[in-house]
């Protein structure tokens, strides 16, 4: 069903080059559907080398052109992109937004606000569709975890196509849009809290005296093998915990250190942070807004 259509990149950095590898790679679109901008014409002349798509530095034309608009700007210029390129947007489009805590209500009112002519007026289901994405890094290897949510324009069959567009880079799943900033909090940052205990383990190897390069082996494989099995089996991470914890062992010293410090409180503590930081972007745009209009 996306035959024919273009999908633009607007802000083609380091998710949206994810994804337009994810798309070429999977074969879910020709190369030449796929059209990105941003403004470094050295990095888009790489993407084009690369994945052989088009590209323009041209955000207006690129909005003029796509079917699908996929918005990967960071939350902070996501107002000043809209802006620039409202009056560009049109019927028969899909707007996919993946910048973290901007809601799409924030989007819609944007884009009904400026664009003028029909989509102006009482709500109706006649403004342009939204859906907002929360994707993360395990896209480049096409194993992200990808929910997503449309908000009040467009139809189901809409938001399915969208889902097509980001099951080119892992697994989707449609969620309330309420539930998105804990997500991103989650799933969207969740691969750095897992990098960072990589990190942790790597330096204590390296601290008790193996060498980097063996203890980065370790650590890698280890976590690998982990996620493979927590993917695996019907048991639960705390079973599959206790399953490697005997009494007065070494990992039982481990766990009650960890216990003692506080590890969970803190962690779920920076995931909460995390939640408030997404919320934090939403308002700071939704403020920005409201001082436009
Ligand atoms: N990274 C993650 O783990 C992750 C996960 C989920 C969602 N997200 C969301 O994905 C979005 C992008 O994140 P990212 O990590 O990919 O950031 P990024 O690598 O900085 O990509 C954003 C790109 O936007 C471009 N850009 C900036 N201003 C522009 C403009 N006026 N017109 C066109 N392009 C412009 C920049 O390129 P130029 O400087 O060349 O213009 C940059 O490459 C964010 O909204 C973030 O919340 C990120």
């Amino acid at each position: 069903m996306l035959a024919d259509k273009t999908i633009g990149v607007l802000g083609a950095g380091n998710m949206g080059e994810a994804l337009i590898a994810g798309l070429v790679k999977a074969c879910i679109v020709e190369p030449r559907q796929v059209l990105a901008s941003r403004r470094s014409e050295v990095a888009l002349a790489y993407l084009a080398d690369t994945y052989g798509i088009r590209t323009t530095t041209d955000n207006k034309a690129l909005v003029a052109q796509s079917d699908f608009v996929v918005l990967a700007v960071k939350p902070q210029v996501m107002a000043r992109v809209l802006d620039e390129c409202a009056g560009e947007f049109h019927d028969g489009q899909v707007v996919i937004s993946i910048a973290a805590g901007i809601t799409t209500a924030f989007i819609e009112s944007r884009l009904d606000g400026r664009a003028g002519d029909r989509r102006q007026g009482p709500p109706g289901r006649t403004g342009i569709p939204v859906v907002r994405v929360m994707p993360n890094t395990p896209a480049l290897v096409g194993e992200a975890i990808s929910p997503y949510c449309l908000g009040r324009y467009g139809s189901s069959e809409q938001a399915l196509l969208a889902s097509q567009i980001f099951s080119a880079v892992g697994v989707t799943v449609q969620v309330p849009e309420a539930w998105l900033d804990t997500i991103t909090a989650l799933s969207g940052t969740g691969p750095a809290y897992v990098f960072y205990l990589l990190e942790g383990l790597i330096e204590a190897g390296v601290a008790m005296g193996l060498p980097e390069h063996l203890s980065r082996a370790l650590v890698r494989q280890t976590v690998f093998g982990a996620a493979k099995l927590v993917t695996e089996t019907t048991r639960s991470p705390q079973q599959l915990r206790a399953q490697v914890t005997s009494p007065q062992g070494t990992t039982h010293a481990a766990m009650t250190y960890l216990d003692a410090q506080g590890f969970l409180q803190t962690l779920q503590q920076a995931v909460f942070r995390a939640r408030d930081r997404a919320a934090e972007l939403g308002r700071a745009n939704d403020g920005q807004n409201s001082q436009d209009h």
